[in-house]
């Protein structure tokens, strides 16, 4: 259930609350006044009077969730309000959409501004300026400073209540993309025609979404970021692995199902054995918990995995992982921060570990904190047929890859709250998992 608009909105007000202590406390700690944001603004390409999409600054989302707007800046002082400029040209070639009359209104306030440029500031002093530095450059105050960056983005780590509910609804929301897009799957649509499916019942243009979907039907899904849609089908539809999400008041969603089609009954084996073991990695999140535990633990699973299935013999789960077997099948990370972008920041104040080279989030777990789970398991021409050819080859199926290949991979994935007592699944229950048609 969507929580009643009334609270949400009065959360939001706490939320604001919150970062303009947290906001104060960096500015103090680095000898700043105020500072100003800037929203950005897309580039125009190359050559061209086309711009780029466009989707807006983390920290200017963070404060005001209102991704697409450009050109727009933010003054943050303490013991003050925030001010907004909201820029409205008088154009006849575009809209200017209204701000909704929403309580934060009287927590920041907004003023309308023709321009595109920055504001004139009385104290321009002690200021710092934080957005893209070509939109920056000729403004007065210090530009970017890393160190007070790096503590800007610290305040993104662990979310408000508020921030918790918009990425619980932006998870709703993508869930009936899923669904959708799972019932199209299954009625023998292109890649095309489920992307559409996805959008439809999302109600989200392509360009709003928080990264591109990831549609891949057969060996398609073996690529870990599939970026085309064919607009026909195969002739043998195999396999779907859907990675999408949803926007809602700045806050991303990033979900990934995998679904069988309903010949492929090993394929589906594999889909439930990696649905369990994704959900006991679900289970392990919880205050204290280094997350690169998560990430070794999923290496173990699906060493197990591998060898249950018969994918893997002749070796025990443990010299599945160090001979990195594990790593061809699995070769990314466990997940990443999830916020008002979809690899939220902060997530490596220490590089990742010899054995996990990919992984985006090296901390321990604290409540507030939210992460994505997604353990994969793939079968990826240029990463396993070097295993094949090599000394290792002895350990592996050839027959049974062979048959699978063509299914391409597995990937699911949640977003998950740390609370303080462990943990909670956004992304819901059994009845947003795949497992009905694994089991056919
Ligand atoms: N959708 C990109 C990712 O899962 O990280
Ligand atoms: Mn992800
Ligand atoms: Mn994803």
């Amino acid at each position: 259930m969507a929580m009643p608009d009334d609270a949400l909105l009065s959360l939001q007000t706490d939320h604001l609350k919150e970062l303009q202590a947290r906001y104060e406390s960096a500015l103090a700690e680095h000898g700043y006044d105020s500072l100003l944001i800037a929203s950005g603004a897309a580039p125009y390409r190359y050559g061209d009077d086309q711009a780029w999409h466009f989707q807006g600054y983390g920290p200017f989302l963070h404060w005001t969730g209102l991704a697409g707007r450009e050109h727009c800046w933010l003054w943050i002082r303490a013991g003050h309000k925030p001010v907004l400029w909201l820029f409205e040209p008088v154009d006849f070639w575009h809209a200017n959409s209204p701000l909704a009359e929403e309580p934060w209104r009287q927590f920041i306030e907004v003023r309308s501004s023709a321009s595109p440029e920055a504001p004139l500031l009385d104290d321009p002093e002690s200021l710092a300026v934080i957005g893209d530095p070509a939109l920056i450059s000729n403004i007065p105050g210090e530009k970017n400073p890393e160190a007070l960056l790096r503590d800007l983005d610290e305040t993104r780590v662990c979310k408000t209540p508020y921030e918790i509910e918009c990425l619980a609804q932006a998870n709703r929301l993508a869930l009936a993309g899923h669904a959708a897009a799972r019932e199209a799957f299954l009625v023998g649509e292109s890649e095309f025609g489920i992307n559409l499916a996805y959008q439809q019942a999302t109600g989200q243009r392509e360009a709003e979404a928080p990264y591109h979907s990831i549609i891949g039907l057969n060996e398609h899904a073996g690529t870990l970021h599939y970026q085309y849609y064919d607009t026909q089908p195969p002739g043998q539809t195999r396999s779907l692995l859907i990675d999408a999400g949803v926007r809602f008041r700045g806050y991303c969603s990033d979900i990934t199902r995998t679904t069988a089609g309903p010949e492929e009954s090993h394929f589906a084996a594999l889909i439930h054995g990696l649905d369990r073991l994704q959900v006991r990695l679900c289970d392990m999140v919880a205050p204290g918990v280094d997350y690169i535990d998560i990430h070794r633990k999923a290496h173990q699973g699906l060493a197990a995995l591998l060898s249950a299935t018969g994918l893997v013999t002749g070796l025990d789960d443990e010299g599945i992982v160090e001979k990195g077997i594990t790593r061809v099948f699995f070769p990314h990370g466990i997940g990443h921060f999830l916020g008002v972008q979809v690899h939220d920041v902060a997530g490596k104040p220490t590089p990742p570990p010899d054995d996990a080279p990919f992984l985006r989030l090296t901390r321990r777990l604290e409540p507030g904190m939210v992460v994505t789970i997604e353990p994969g398991l793939y079968f990826i021409p240029s990463l396993l047929d070097p295993l094949l050819e090599g000394e290792l080859g002895q350990y592996l199926n050839r027959e049974l890859i062979g048959r699978l290949r063509g299914c391409g991979g597995i990937r699911i994935e949640d977003n998950v709250v740390v609370t303080d007592a462990g943990s909670r699944n956004l992304t819901g229950g059994c009845e947003s998992r795949n497992t009905k048609v694994a089991q056919i």
